[in-house]
């Protein structure tokens, strides 16, 4: 057993996994526990380098139960979603050696060990941006290498989908699939990876971060209604999902931006009305999304080709993937014509690749008072414009799966006692 000689050794890894968003959405389970969806779904990754969770996990004989952190906050582990990952985990752990340390776990070790976990997310938890995705992912992910798990990243999905649905799409960069399962035990529902991030890499992708006072159902209670009430989900998962799933994974293969953004934008809209179809009505979207709706598909059709796809989750933030850096930089423009900030901070209004807005000619504040309308709006009536509608814009692209992170000094937990730095 382990470090007998020194029994307050503490043995840590830390992980980064990357946050994703579904282009065909997952919406309503068919097993609450195993949380076994209704339909397969597609995402793509984004890059962790503007959105992330990074996680440390630690186990040494001196800690007494298993503790969490969140962003410096210590949090329950109590949660039914939790104890199945750190069940599933310790289930499949084997034996480790660190020399360095002179510690040695062998895989009987690990159920008397406990684990000290800390994560912290580089984006604002409360900006309703899938942070539970990458923060199950990345303890599934963190535990797995720190128990010296050999389940591979599809497998190790499978246990972060009993964390959170959307979480096993997660482990992978690019495009990634996960595919339903047939099974009562949930063993063939996990995610593959179709394409990684460089098989398209000239996609960017922008979110708006809208303004809104309003809490929203969780994702969890709001599908659970939508199963129990709405026919149209019904119709969606049997008859509308599987032959759009082969048509998005067809247009990703080809880099068929006009079909992928027609799939994207129908499939959230889909989404949205299975929502509206839920007694009581589930509203997500607020008057701000809709605008954004009707200033990308105007544009869109004024132009030979769509140029950007959009598509919005349990809440009104929009997800806009330009076809190329082209495209992106006249979305921007766009955006923030209709959409100026409320202070003339401009740093903290575009966030992420702040390069796209110097390619778009925005510098300054001045700069943003200074755009022509654009020029699909064909009538004289001077457009409206919604300042202080939008928080604020990332601006990101596809990016990478989860990676560790082996320098020291990344680590949010104290090497000498496993409690957050
Ligand atoms: C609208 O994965 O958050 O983002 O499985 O109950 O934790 P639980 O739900 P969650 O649902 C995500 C729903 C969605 C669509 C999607 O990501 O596919």
């Amino acid at each position: 057993m382990a470090g007998d000689s020194q029994q307050n050794w503490v043995v840590m890894v830390t992980a980064q996994t990357p946050t994703n968003i579904a282009v065909i959405k997952y919406w309503g389970k068919r097993d609450e526990t195993l949380i076994l969806p209704v339909n397969d779904s597609i995402s793509v990754t984004l890059d962790p380098t503007h959105l992330c969770t990074t996680t440390t996990v630690s186990v040494s004989p001196s800690f007494q139960q298993d503790r969490m952190w969140l962003n410096g906050k210590e949090i329950s582990l109590s949660g039914g979603r939790f104890q199945s990952c750190l069940r599933e985990i310790r289930a499949r752990a084997c034996d480790v050696e660190d020399d360095k340390k002179g510690v040695k776990i062998s895989k009987e070790d690990w159920s008397k060990f406990h684990v000290h976990i800390a994560s912290y997310n580089n984006f604002p938890t409360a900006a309703g941006l899938a942070s539970s995705a990458a923060g199950f992912a990345c303890l599934v992910y963190a535990l797995g290498k720190l128990m010296n798990v050999k389940e591979d990243e599809s497998q190790l999905s499978a246990i972060a989908r009993q964390g959170s649905g959307s979480a096993c799409r997660s482990l992978f960069g690019g495009f990634v699939k996960w595919i339903m399962g047939k099974e009562k035990n949930g063993s063939d529902s996990l995610a593959v990876q179709l394409a990684d991030e460089k098989h398209w890499d000239e996609l960017v992708i922008v979110i708006a971060v809208v303004s809104s006072r309003q809490k929203e159902t969780s994702s969890t209670s709001g599908m659970r209604e939508s199963v129990e009430t709405s026919l149209l989900l019904q119709h969606r998962a049997k008859e509308v999902v599987p032959k759009r799933i082969l048509q998005m994974e067809e247009a990703i293969r080809n880099r068929d931006f006009a079909s992928f953004s027609q799939l994207t934008c129908t499939d959230s809209n889909q989404f949205h009305a299975v929502c509206l179809d839920t007694s009581p009505p589930i509203f997500y979207m607020n008057d701000t999304s809709h605008r954004i709706i009707s200033i990308v598909e105007k544009w869109n059709r004024s132009e030979e080709a769509p140029q950007v796809a959009y598509t919005f989750d349990a809440g009104p933030n929009a997800v806009l993937i330009a076809r190329n850096r082209k495209a992106a930089t006249l979305l921007i423009q766009r955006l923030l014509y209709y959409f100026p900030p409320n202070s003339d901070d401009l740093d903290s209004y575009i966030i992420g690749d702040k390069s796209l807005a110097k390619d778009a000619g925005i510098n300054g504040i001045q700069d943003i008072e200074g755009l022509p309308a654009p020029p699909e709006i064909k009538d004289n009536i001077p457009s409206q414009k919604y300042k202080g509608d939008v928080s604020y814009f990332i601006c990101t692209r596809p990016g990478k799966g989860p990676v560790l992170l082996t320098d020291d000094s990344q680590a949010l937990l104290n090497i000498e006692n496993g409690l957050p730095k």
